[in-house]
């Protein structure tokens, strides 16, 4: 098992000789090491069972550090750095040569973020590398929002875990980029969409539901608890599934629901920033719980909402 603590210089230590550790931030916890040493980087493909077709994003404590590994030469990326940063944004910028390709898939285009968070903020400001840093989770299940998801699923991997408390977005961060002059958003997350849209107007938005996608993590199916996940009206499914034990995951108003099963409600108020916070959390306990199968709502299609709903279409079964 990992050793769980809040010692930065141990965290240190260990990217410097290009171990893994993972470390909090404001979105969920990330799977961390030296980005400029592939067999540093190596570990965390390994570790991850990811696909090496699945590129990373580096992590960097201020804009200023950016400019060695990549270009932030647009405008409107710029003006999304300076409103956002630090924050749940990822930027998609043209790459320099100093970062191995294994970092990137052998793209030309690098995702890079600040993010959020003290403890890591202060660990990026003594580094004199980037850290790469996936979600600590093993590849396709539920991403990690406190050091204790990241112990029970990877913790026999890596050797530290940096404790900062949980995550308090919840969500991964929202990736964007830049096609022929049009900013583009690849993966809805914790900065919503009009969030960006009232810095730097119209953006459009490719978010890729294939199962073989040509900008991975974007995978038809993701984020998913073992358990098979139903998502629709909740009357019905608890109607439909009467005769299993379920984890009924909802919005706000609560279905009416046998002896036995149980119930985690995103938000009862209906504030979608609280639903994100719980999502992954409730989807890991009902994972966890000894239901047979987990329901759940669609929550309100606005806002932070439409990652919350992306994220539940891409843990739940498939329907077509
Ligand atoms: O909030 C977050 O972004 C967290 C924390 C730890 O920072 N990280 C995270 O990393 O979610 P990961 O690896 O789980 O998701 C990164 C996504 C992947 O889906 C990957 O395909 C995409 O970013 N990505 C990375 N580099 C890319 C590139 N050059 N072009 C297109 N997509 C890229
Ligand atoms: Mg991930």
């Amino acid at each position: 098992m990992a050793l769980i603590g809040t010692t930065i210089s141990e965290a240190i230590n260990q990217l410097r000789n290009n171990a893994l550790v993972a470390i909090p931030t404001e979105t969920v916890y990330g799977l961390a090491a030296n980005a400029l040493k592939e067999e540093a980087v190596l570990k965390i493909f390994e570790a991850k069972q990811r696909p090496f077709f699945d590129p990373l994003i580096i992590h960097l404590p201020s804009i200023t550090s950016i400019s060695l590994y990549a270009d932030l030469n647009n405008k409107k990326l710029q003006q999304l750095a300076q409103t956002f940063w630090p924050g749940p944004l990822t930027l998609l910028l043209p790459k320099k040569n100093n970062v191995p390709s294994i970092v990137t898939s052998g793209l030309a285009t690098i995702a890079v973020r600040i993010p959020n968070h003290s403890v890591t903020l202060s660990l990026l400001n003594q580094l004199d590398f980037p850290l790469a840093a996936p979600s600590a989770n093993p590849f396709g299940y539920i991403s990690p929002t406190t050091a204790l998801h990241v112990q029970k699923q990877l913790g026999h991997k890596i050797n530290y875990i940096l404790d900062g408390g949980s995550c308090n977005v919840g969500l991964e961060s929202t990736i964007v980029g830049v096609e022929d002059d049009i900013v583009c958003i690849y993966r809805l997350g914790g900065l919503s969409i009009s969030d960006i849209e009232s810095v730097i107007g119209k953006v459009e938005l490719k978010i890729n539901h294939s199962s073989n996608p040509k900008a991975p993590g974007q995978l038809k199916s993701h984020y998913a608890p073992k358990k098979p996940l139903f998502i629709g009206d909740l009357e019905e499914l608890v109607n439909q599934y009467k005769n299993k034990k379920l984890a009924v995951i909802c919005f706000g108003d609560e279905p009416k629901i046998k002896s036995g099963d149980v119930v985690f409600n995103l938000s009862r108020s209906k504030n979608l920033k609280e639903a994100a916070l719980n999502l992954f959390n409730y989807l890991r306990i009902a994972d966890e719980c000894d239901s047979e199968i987990v329901i759940a709502s669609f929550v309100e299609q606005t806002g932070l909402g439409l990652a919350v709903n992306d994220r539940l279409q891409r843990a739940s079964v498939s329907t077509n």
